[in-house]
């Protein structure tokens, strides 16, 4: 069942656990996290960043797919699927026409005055046709789709600022980075808590990959609803194509190419929902 992250991230909240958003490349990487959370009887969030939208073709192909998966899996959980770091109105827009249940407006390169007037109109728009909004304060540092930026933290006060424009949740950006980890994180747990406890809404952390699971814990416990993972699933499907190839030089079989990653996937996942979940 496809659906926005309201409900999911407010039960979320209330029940001090965390959503996973895992970011989807392909048809694999959906076919996968649906089948391993639909057989838990989790909610799961697919996420859809700018360049993974261009690489399948498209919002429109890549709702057909989630769509017809769902459909043809015969999934019976609730699946929102998610724009990841839209940078614009307009993409925001193309994906909640084509059937986005969800959108992250990523404004946050501009200053904040700049931020809330972009925010304000994607909330608008989407709220409208019933789509729920995610959006950024600070800068979340680090390398995503090939594009690296330094980190800058959020402020509660920034917070208060951007969450006056209606979003449904927000990811303030607290110390955690895309990709991996230069050393050891560093979260800012003591503001992660004033924030939760001084808004309403659920509250985001991106960068979930090589964070320890201590971490992980007491991100939840100072209110974190919705982890997102990305490069740790590549990396848990590269080492297993990697395998694959090393002992299989003569099959060309893509299929088998490909799916030789799945196993490692599966497990990745299954952890990550463990864990978050508190199970
Ligand atoms: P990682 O690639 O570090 O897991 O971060 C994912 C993310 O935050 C997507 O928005």
């Amino acid at each position: 069942m496809l659906v926005n992250s309201k409900e999911m991230l407010q039960q979320a909240k209330k029940g001090k656990y965390a959503v996973p958003h895992f970011n989807i490349n392909n048809l694999e990487w959906a076919k996968n996290i649906l089948e391993k959370c639909n057989e838990m009887r989790l909610p799961v969030i697919l996420g859809v960043s700018e360049g993974a939208m261009k690489y399948m073709g498209g919002c429109n192909t890549i709702v057909g797919m989630v769509k017809g998966l769902i459909t043809d899996l015969n999934i019976t959980i609730p699946v929102c699927l998610h724009v990841d770091h839209g940078q614009s109105f307009e993409t925001c827009k193309k994906a909640i026409d084509a059937g986005f249940t969800s959108v992250m407006i990523d404004a946050s390169k501009y200053p904040l005055s700049e931020n809330v007037r972009i925010t304000k109109e994607v909330v608008d728009y989407a709220h409208a046709k019933g789509v729920t909004v995610e959006a950024e304060v600070g800068h979340i540092g680090g390398t995503e789709d090939n594009i690296t930026s330094n980190a800058n933290n959020a402020t509660l006060e920034d917070c208060l600022i951007i969450a006056k424009t209606g979003i449904d949740s927000l990811a303030p950006a607290l110390g955690s980075v895309h990709g991996l980890y230069k050393g050891k994180p560093n979260l800012d747990f003591e503001t992660m808590k004033k924030i939760n406890e001084t808004l309403p809404i659920p509250l985001v952390l991106h960068g979930g990959t090589g964070i320890p699971n201590e971490d992980i814990q007491k991100a939840i416990e100072c209110g974190i609803s919705k982890i997102n993972i990305n490069t740790e699933l590549q990396i848990a499907w590269h080492n297993g194509v990697i395998e694959f190839i090393n002992n299989n030089k003569e099959s060309y079989d893509p299929r088998k190419v490909i799916g030789a990653g799945k196993e490692n996937m599966m497990k990745t996942i299954e952890e990550k929902n463990t864990m978050f979940f508190g199970l």
